[in-house]
């Protein structure tokens, strides 16, 4: 499929946005509104109940053509049907990509070397359900009898920070009486804290790993064994207070956890993509199958309209190819997720995966050097908070940082007047970013002249606004699709295989090499560079 497309910087369409950006560039955004009265309100579109303004980016008409044009040509729209019919265009591991699958309606059929996957996801789902509302009625029973109070999920990566993130972000949905923790660090302390005031007749833990080999992970659930050892003394135990969900049936059991209590998924859902598979059973104990569900929904009323929303109004083709032209055009180095929204707080840390695991790449699917910056970096924090820390630099500082605003009409906990205030602010760094004060402005304020440079504020500072009604499981669902069709469309802009991590591998290898330097007994030979022998025989000699 990629033979036909031309390498990225001759696509006609490349070439006419290079020529294009050179005329907006020097363009203010204070100009472009003022030249276009209707743009605030034509520069939107929504979907799934999300609405995004998009006008207050240094685009016009024009450049949205060409980035469409850019789409076309780059076969965004072909590449996204052979995901969805699941072809394998995880080329460099030979994998079909179908998160879109988990989410799909028992109705649809997807097929995978001939095989339908869809009934597979539910049944999954279904047997995740009624494990989930064991737990939740208490009918599940500890080894001792007690019922379980404590879920611990230990996993790293795409095995955590989707549990991490969607249990905070739907904590208003979750029972309140059950304690949820997550452990990922090898760090013991992760460990330590998590169970500190934790016993183990009432802790269950949930060991997420899509290989079940990953090294942080085996580790925390070995101490886990052992800490639920430790006070239940009998292996029986640990059929009642250990669940799995993996792809690796024969690694579960090795490890001793009955596969009646493995939740499995499949090589085609990419770790930073799994959120609602299986690894999400934490999640569903927490909200409820019935929520978890409404998720799914989500979820799937954004990968629908991805798949076929004509792209001028399609809200992650939009997102993804306004990320390229600031990438690309405008040298931007990051974009800032900023969710108004306490419960969102995690949400940054969730993107920065998805976004960078997957378009952190170099080379295209054929293997040659991509001809333009990929994956921005992606970091965040909820608003007001990054307000009075970081938002100095986005204004005032010499870098271009796109932002994400991500804010709901309606608060979870009504408080007197904070969800206006919080939302006041949302629409005010927006317009201060991109409109900024100049210095004429400054000077009418009185300002004495020395001081006039210092409180001028550039503007043309660009940035989208996303609204919904209420975080609720469903838009919470909306808001991850639709960050991942995003990456999606960069990724297919740059020809790059979005859903490999070859690069995490290197450094895997050399800490186990290193770990058994450091365990060594007697003196080990070192071959490394100066450093980090020298480094190596410090810790030896200091821990
Ligand atoms: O090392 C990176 C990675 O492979 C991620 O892609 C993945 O989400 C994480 O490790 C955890 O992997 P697993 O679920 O197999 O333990």
């Amino acid at each position: 499929m990629t033979d036909r497309i031309a390498p990225l910087a001759s696509r006609p369409a490349w070439k006419a946005l290079q020529q294009h950006a050179d005329t907006l560039r020097p363009q203010h955004l204070r100009d472009i509104f003022q030249a276009d009265p209707s743009r605030g309100s034509r520069f939107t579109a929504q979907a799934c109940g999300l609405f995004l303004d998009y006008s207050k980016n240094r685009i016009t008409d024009e450049t949205l053509k060409l980035l469409i044009e850019l789409a076309h040509q780059s076969g965004l729209r072909e590449r996204a049907e052979a995901m969805f019919t699941g072809k394998k265009i995880n080329t460099t591991e030979n994998r079909a990509v179908l998160h879109v699958a988990l989410r799909a309606p028992r109705s649809e059929s997807i097929l995978v070397d001939g095989e339908d996957v869809v009934p597979g996801v539910h049944q999954v789902l279904d047997k995740m359900a009624a494990f989930a509302e064991q737990i939740r009625s208490g009918a599940w029973l500890g080894y001792t009898g007690k019922p379980i109070r404590n879920i611990v999920n230990i996993g790293i990566g795409g095995s955590d920070l989707g549990p991490v993130m969607a249990y905070e972000a739907l904590r208003h949905y979750s029972r309140r009486d059950l304690n949820f923790r997550f452990v990922s660090n090898v760090d013991g302390t992760d460990f330590a804290e998590a169970v500190r005031d934790f016993h183990p007749e009432e802790t269950l833990f949930l060991v997420a790993s899509k290989t079940f080999t990953t090294l942080e992970t085996m580790t925390n659930a070995h101490s886990a064994r052992a800490w639920t050892l430790g006070r239940l003394k009998q292996t029986e135990a640990i059929a009642r207070h250990f669940a799995a969900i993996s792809t690796n049936a024969e690694a579960v059991t090795k490890f001793g956890i009955d596969t009646a209590n493995m939740f499995g998924f499949w090589d085609w859902v990419g770790g930073r993509y799994s959120m609602d598979s299986a690894i999400g059973l934490s999640t569903m104990i927490a909200i409820g199958p019935e929520n978890f569900r409404s998720l799914l929904e989500g979820f799937h009323a954004m990968d629908v309209h991805f798949r076929t929303a004509p792209l001028e109004k399609n809200l992650p083709a939009l997102l993804g190819l306004l990320t390229v032209w600031y990438t690309n055009f405008f040298h931007a180095q990051t974009v800032a997720i900023l969710p108004y929204e306490q419960y969102l707080k995690r949400f940054p840390a969730y993107l920065q995966q998805l976004t960078m695991e997957s378009n952190g790449k170099h080379v295209t699917l054929d293997g040659t050097e991509v001809q333009a910056d990929t994956g921005p970096i992606y970091w965040g924090e909820p608003g007001t908070n990054g307000q009075h820390s970081f938002y100095q630099l986005i204004h005032q500082g010499t870098r271009l940082i796109p932002c994400d605003f991500i804010g709901f009409y309606k608060s979870i906990n009504p408080l007197g007047r904070h969800h206006d205030m919080l939302m006041a602010n949302v629409f005010a760094q927006a317009e201060a970013l991109a409109f900024g004060k100049t210095a004429a402005e400054v000077r009418a304020e009185g300002v004495p002249e020395p001081l006039v440079p210092h409180k001028v504020f550039a503007g043309n500072r660009p940035s989208n606004i996303l609204l919904a009604e209420r975080l609720t499981p469903y838009t919470l669902g909306t808001l991850v699709a639709l960050y991942e069709h995003s990456v999606f469309t960069q990724g297919a802009i740059w020809s790059i295989d979005s859903f490999d991590q070859w690069g995490v591998e290197l450094g895997k290898v050399l800490a186990q090499r290193i770990l058994g330097e450091i365990e060594s007994p007697s003196e080990p030979s070192l071959a490394h560079d100066t450093s980090t022998s020298n480094l190596v025989r410090l810790y030896r000699s200091q821990r």
